[in-house]
C-alpha cells in the first residue's frame, strides 16, 4: 500500500469522555441533565437567555476541573511528528486539544472559551460569566455577548477549509463521535469519494460505522495511542 501523506481527524465528545467531559447523547438522551434543543438553539436563547448562558457558564467553569486525556496527547504527538498535511476537526467546544499541544485544530462547533458578541458580531477570548452581562471588548456593548458555539441551525465554522483538506485526504479518522449531526457526519463520504482510507475509532460503533473501511473499539485513551504508535511506525498501514 502507498505511504499516508495527508490526514483529517475528526473528534466529539467521546475523546473528552475519559476526561470527565459528559457526552451529548449518553443512556438519558440528555446533555448534562438538559435536552440538546432546550440549551444549543437561537430559539432557546431567545426564549430563556438566562438558562442557556447559566449553562454554558456551568460548562466553561468545568474545564478547570478537567484535563487532557492519553488520547488527547497522542493526537498532539501526532500533530507535531507528522510531516504530511494534517488537520483534527473537532466538534467538542473543550480546549483539551490545545491544551495537550494541538496545533492544527479547528473548533468547527465553536468554543466555551470564545464569547460572540450579538451587537458588532466581534468574537473574542473569553473565560468568565456571561450571566453578569459584561460589556464586549471589542464594541463596549453591555449584556451582547452569547457563547461563541454553533447552535443547531447555525453554520458551523471555516467549512471551505475542511473540505479542501478532506479532498486531498489520503486518511480519515473519526474518533468519539456518534455520526448524528451533519456536516461533520458527512465528512468520510467526502473523504470516500477521493478514495481516502477511512477509519474509525469509537467506543462502539457508531450510527455511520458501515461507512467505514476499517474500525477499532474501545476507550479512545487506549485506542488511540495505540492507532497513533502504528501509524508513526508504518505509514503504509493505517
Ligand atoms: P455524542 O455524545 O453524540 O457521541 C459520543 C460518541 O462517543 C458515542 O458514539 C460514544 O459511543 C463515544 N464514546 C463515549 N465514550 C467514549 C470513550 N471513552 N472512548 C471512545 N468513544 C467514546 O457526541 P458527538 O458525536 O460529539 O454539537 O456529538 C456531535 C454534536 O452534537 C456535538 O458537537 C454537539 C451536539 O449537539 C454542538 O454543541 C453544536
Amino acid at each position: 500500500m502507498t505511504a499516508i501523506r495527508n490526514i483529517v481527524i475528526l473528534t466529539g465528545a467521546g475523546i473528552s469522555a475519559e476526561s470527565g467531559l459528559a457526552t451529548f447523547r449518553g443512556p438519558d438522551g440528555l446533555w448534562e441533565g438538559h435536552r440538546v434543543e432546550d440549551v444549543c438553539t437561537p430559539e432557546a436563547l431567545a426564549r430563556d437567555p438566562e438558562l442557556v448562558l447559566r449553562f454554558y457558564d456551568a460548562r466553561r467553569a468545568a474545564l478547570a476541573t478537567v484535563q487532557p486525556n492519553p488520547a488527547h496527547r497522542a493526537l498532539a504527538r501526532l500533530d507535531r511528528a507528522w510531516p504530511g498535511e494534517l488537520l483534527i476537526v473537532t466538534q467538542n467546544v473543550d480546549d483539551l486539544h490545545e491544551r495537550a499541544g494541538a496545533k492544527r485544530l479547528i473548533h468547527i462547533h465553536g468554543e466555551l472559551l470564545s464569547a460572540l458578541c450579538r451587537a458588532c458580531g466581534a468574537r473574542e477570548r473569553f473565560a468568565g460569566s456571561m450571566l453578569d452581562g459584561p460589556p464586549c471588548a471589542a464594541c463596549g456593548q453591555a449584556g451582547a455577548l452569547r457563547p461563541d458555539i454553533v447552535f443547531f441551525g447555525e453554520i458551523p465554522y471555516r467549512m471551505d477549509e475542511i473540505e479542501d483538506a478532506l479532498l486531498q485526504a489520503d486518511l480519515f479518522v473519526s474518533i468519539g463521535t456518534s455520526g448524528a449531526v451533519y456536516p461533520a457526519a458527512g465528512f468520510v463520504q467526502i473523504a470516500r469519494t477521493v478514495g481516502a482510507r477511512t477509519l474509525e475509532l469509537n467506543l462502539e460503533p457508531s450510527a455511520g460505522s458501515s461507512l467505514f473501511e476499517q474500525a477499532n473499539y474501545g476507550p479512545a485513551s487506549r485506542i488511540v495511542p495505540e492507532w497513533v504508535e502504528r501509524l508513526l511506525a508504518r505509514p503504509d498501514l493505517v
